[in-house]
């Protein structure tokens, strides 16, 4: 039987009391309805529509060619935004899941599981149920006395007995396509709100004779629909558990997963160790037997394996095998480091390349450089890249070593295996394996530090009040 899905993310979402569109904030660093689509393309359907409104534009541009769009240019309720996809699917035949973008833990298994049951029992609808212990602000899902769904209440519109009712509407669904297009027909606006709801349609297939099953998940979390920014941060506390659990199932060791932050799409080989304080975000890809933190902020990196880095912040930074980093690092966007690099203590890299066994260890700056194998940048040596207007490139050749407190002023290059003295400012290149020293000579004058010291004294008296 082929398998559609239509995301509903149209809504403005006014009780977020935000800028941005409800469903494009994010869950573990993941946009909602990022969260929401995936699980439906994970669940094998063959086509899925998202209905966008507010903010369609961005919702779409998120989401990209991984779905269909159609426009809900008035927000009606949900049943006039599923109505909206009729142009696309209104012919196919098959299960159709509705799911809203704003229940960003909805499972590509509970949703799977929904289908399977719903096409088991022939149904006209499946709609997937939670108790909740508060079911406030939720549709409640009403029973006959042979416990067969009858139909959907929203909060807004129950008696005091259907208030009272425990069992939720998730906002999940599964439909016979064909007889969900042709009872969204027969749903009107006569409510408290004044919108067409989907939660119609279950009372409109019971009183045409149709099946409606129940599927209840026991994962309280499914059912979360974030509607304000309290929702959010349950939603937050759900997921980021969720996440932390699968990684340590599969092999990570986390401290203390209360105070580490892993994004959604972020990957971790087995036997890494996360310490309390590490935020893990966007793309980033940890390698196998690493050491992230305590406090390491890391951002759209590739971490290989059995890397070290503490107290530190990454953003779109590379980091080579066996590589450490910090305390006190800051790597930015396009810093490469091979195997075996040593960044340390405050030291800041950006758009440079540093190659295996090369070490800066304290108190530098590499930005717009290429450095080579096995080089040694002493304390304080920076590359000085910017004049104001224009960046320049710094290379420094393998094996070169550069000594304590240098500025190197781009354009320049330290050949292989050169050597530049402490304190030096170097403006032009040195070749192979050359000594550059650029830096005024010392002179030292004999007893003149006593001599010194006698002139202040004297000063000092006679400045003294009488
Ligand atoms: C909805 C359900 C409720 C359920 C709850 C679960 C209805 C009528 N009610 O209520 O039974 O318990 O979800 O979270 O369906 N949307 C559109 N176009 C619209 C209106 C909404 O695309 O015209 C989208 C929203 O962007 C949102 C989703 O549909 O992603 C749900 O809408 P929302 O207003 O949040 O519905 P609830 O009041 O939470
Ligand atoms: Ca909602």
């Amino acid at each position: 039987m082929k398998r559609m899905a239509i995301v509903l993310a149209a809504g403005q979402g006014k009780r977020m009391k935000s800028k941005l569109y409800k469903v494009l904030h994010p869950v573990c660093g993941k946009p909602m309805v990022g969260h929401v689509l995936d699980a439906a393309l994970r669940a094998g359907v063959e086509r899925s529509v998202v209905v966008v409104g507010h903010g369609a534009e961005a919702v779409q541009s998120f989401l990209g060619s991984r779905a269909e769009y159609v426009l809900q240019a008035e927000q009606l309720g949900t049943g006039h935004a599923v109505k909206q996809v009729k142009s696309l699917l209104g012919s196919e035949s098959g299960s159709t899941i509705v799911v809203c973008g704003d229940t960003p833990l909805v499972t590509s298994e509970t949703l799977e599981g929904l289908m399977k049951l719903h096409e088991s029992r022939g149904a006209a609808a499946t709609v997937l149920t939670a108790e909740l212990d508060n079911p406030k602000g939720y549709g409640r899902v009403i029973r006959g006395e042979d416990g067969s769904v009858q139909r959907i209440v929203e909060q807004k519109d129950c008696t005091e007995q259907e208030d009272a009712v425990n069992e939720i509407n998730t906002g999940t669904y599964c439909f016979d396509n064909a007889k969900l297009f042709a009872a969204l027909e027969k749903v009107t606006n006569q409510n408290a709100q004044g919108e067409y709801y989907l939660t119609d349609v279950v009372g409109i297939f019971r009183n045409d004779g149709e099946v409606v099953e129940a599927y209840m998940s026991d994962d309280i979390a499914e059912s979360i629909g974030v509607n304000d920014r309290l929702a959010l941060s349950q939603a937050e506390a759900f997921m980021r558990e969720r996440l932390a659990v699968r990684h340590m199932l599969n092999g990570v060791t986390i401290i203390d997963p209360a105070s580490t932050y892993i994004g959604a799409d972020v990957t971790i080989g087995s036997d890494t160790v996360l310490y309390p304080g590490t935020i893990l975000k966007g793309m980033t890809t940890i390698g196998e037997a690493c050491h992230i933190g305590p406090q390491a902020d890391i951002e759209d990196s590739i971490i290989q394996d059995g890397v070290t880095i503490k107290h530190s912040v990454l953003s779109q930074a590379e980091v080579g095998s066996e590589a450490t980093v910090g305390p006190f690092a800051y790597l930015r966007p396009g810093t490469k480091l091979g195997r075996n690099v040593k960044i340390g203590d405050f030291v800041e890299v950006k758009n440079a390349t540093i190659d295996e066994g090369s070490k800066v260890s304290h108190l530098s700056y590499i930005g717009d450089a290429k450095v080579g194998k096995n080089v040694n940048v002493g304390c304080g040596a920076i590359t000085v890249n910017y004049d104001g207007y224009n960046k320049a490139v710094t290379t420094i050749e393998d094996d070169a070593f550069v000594g304590s407190n240098v500025n190197l002023i781009a354009p320049v290059t330290v050949g292989k295996g050169a050597y530049v003295v402490a304190g030096s400012t170097v403006t032009h290149s040195v070749p192979d394996n050359d000594l550059a020293i650029a830096r005024p000579r010392q002179e030292n004058k004999p007893g003149y530090a006593e001599k010194i010291r006698g002139r202040a004294k004297a000063k000092k008296q006679n400045a003294k009040p009488e």
